[in-house]
């Protein structure tokens, strides 16, 4: 069963606001504020559509988020059973120094088919295939680089790795930059960071390393509409992050998880530029309105397509 194309307007419309929201914020060295009016914003907005719907991946558990929480039950309360998965705000130190890349991101699915991530890190890897063993986060940097090479019939020189610029990356940096790969080493936002190997355009031909798992879910849930492959695996380091992926239902802790165990059946995601970054453009004035781009993905009809929204200013 697929979702109905209405949904494709409302949810672009829920992250469009959402972006809108963060605009007094931007700049103002508070990424905290910043989220909670994206979070505000996108609760209220998901309240007002007809739906029963359930958050999947939100700020958090209840116990440490009043608004958005992972289990939290949105809607009228009228129409389909859905799964969501939201970061109303990806990128908060983006939008606190007003930098480029901020962006508000929802991934919507028919009930049970999205999964419920964990809060931990997970280790990430994506390319633009949907072929499987090409790549493996389980493979040593050198292997996933040759075997990318040898598919793509592109000599290693000639191929570009997403990473975010973190310590913990630094053994992996180090080998791409012996086998001299291009590097595009990013600050923060890795759901962005992820997409990138989704078109040419990007010229991204590979994303790993590790990052948020909830940021993964999401990423996984769009680039299976893309057609690319994602695999990921959830870092469960200490007796707490443990103790939850038990009481979650999570078995095997050293699963990897490919998209076809993170998202089933139909889906939409929608992204919308806070600040203009590699996918979309950030939220501009014109006139008496705001104007948004939205990257919305819908599976079933195929849809990949960047919508610009209008919204009156309210004085
Ligand atoms: P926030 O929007 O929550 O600040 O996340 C930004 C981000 O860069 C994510 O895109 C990424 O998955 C995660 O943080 C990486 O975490 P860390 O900064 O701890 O390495």
């Amino acid at each position: 069963m697929s979702l109905d194309k209405k949904y494709i307007n409302l949810f672009s419309k829920i992250t469009s606001k959402a972006a809108i929201s963060t605009i007094p914020y931007l700049g103002k060295k508070d990424k905290k504020a910043a989220d909670k009016a994206a979070v505000d914003n996108m609760r209220s907005e998901l309240n007002k559509i007809d739906m029963k719907g359930k958050i999947v991946i939100g700020e958090g558990e209840l116990d440490k988020a009043p608004m958005l929480y992972i289990g939290e039950k949105l809607g009228s309360g009228k129409g389909p059973e859905l799964d969501i998965a939201v970061d109303p705000l990806e990128g908060t130190n983006f939008a606190a120094n007003n930098l480029p890349g901020a962006l508000s991101v929802i991934a919507v699915s028919k009930v049970n088919n999205l999964f419920h991530a964990p809060e931990t890190y997970m280790d990430k890897i994506a390319i633009n295939t949907n072929q499987k063993g090409i790549v493996d986060i389980d493979f040593d940097t050198e292997k996933n680089i040759k075997n990318l090479a040898e598919f793509l019939n592109k000599d290693i020189k000639q191929l570009t790795a997403c990473i975010l610029d973190r310590p913990r990356h630094k053994k992996i940096i180090d080998k791409l930059k012996e086998l001299k790969v291009k590097i595009k080493l990013i600050s923060d936002g890795d759901v962005s960071g992820a997409l990138l190997v989704s078109n040419k355009k990007y010229k991204v031909d590979l994303f790993l390393g590790i990052g948020g798992g909830p940021e993964g879910v999401l990423a996984a849930a769009a680039l299976d509409s893309l057609g690319c492959y994602f695999q990921g695996k959830f870092i469960f380091d200490t007796q707490e992050s443990i103790k939850r992926a038990e009481t979650m239902g999570i078995k095997d802790i050293n699963k990897k998880y490919e998209i076809k165990d993170i998202i089933k059946g139909d889906s939409i995601f929608c992204a919308t530029g806070i600040t203009s970054g590699d996918l979309v453009n950030g939220v501009k004035i014109k006139g008496n309105k705001y104007i948004t781009e939205t990257l919305i993905t819908h599976k079933s009809s195929n849809l990949n397509k960047i919508l610009v929204q209008e919204d009156t200013i309210k004085t």
